[in-house]
């Protein structure tokens, strides 16, 4: 079985109450539900981890390597500020989803800049809670090709 590591930074534990007009109504724990229930079915054991503070996720992050097979990660507003979250992924050489709810495309400018796209296989967002699903449907496809390469 692969394993994978869903991150979670800032803000993100307020999900279902915070801004619902952009983030939607799902809470993190069900989302973190959803991870692990679609990905037990396509074939990963999944770990869930939330922090605000931006040394425990680069903590996560050191820890994954040789553990996870892969990292889907929301980084909330340390997306478009951490150099030290992008030098932490540098750093494991795992592959990494980045995911965002919204689409921080379409929002202010400060959020159309992301450091983890960067260091990322590839960036979800605009999807709301689907987006981790989709994350995790894309790390076992680019897992599965890296195998057969
Ligand atoms: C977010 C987008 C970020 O710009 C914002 O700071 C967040 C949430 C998202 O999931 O849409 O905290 O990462």
């Amino acid at each position: 079985m692969l394993k994978t590591l869903i991150l979670n930074g800032p803000n993100l534990n307020l999900l279902g109450t915070r801004q619902p007009e952009v983030y939607g109504s799902t809470t993190l724990e069900m989302v973190e539900d959803l991870c692990r229930t679609h990905g037990s079915s396509i074939g990963f054991e999944v770990t869930c981890f939330q922090s605000n503070l931006e040394g425990a996720l680069i903590d996560a992050i050191h820890s994954a390597k040789g553990e996870q097979d892969g990292l889907i990660l929301n980084a909330g507003a340390y997306t478009h500020t951490s150099i030290a979250l992008m030098d932490a992924i540098a750093s494991v050489e795992l592959p990494v989803v980045e995911v965002h709810l919204s689409n921080i495309h379409a929002r202010e400018d400060f959020r159309h800049v992301s450091y983890i796209a960067k260091v990322a296989i590839g960036q979800i967002c605009g999807f709301g809670p689907q987006g981790y699903t989709l994350a995790l449907d894309a790390l076992s496809a680019h897992l599965k090709n890296r195998q057969a390469q």
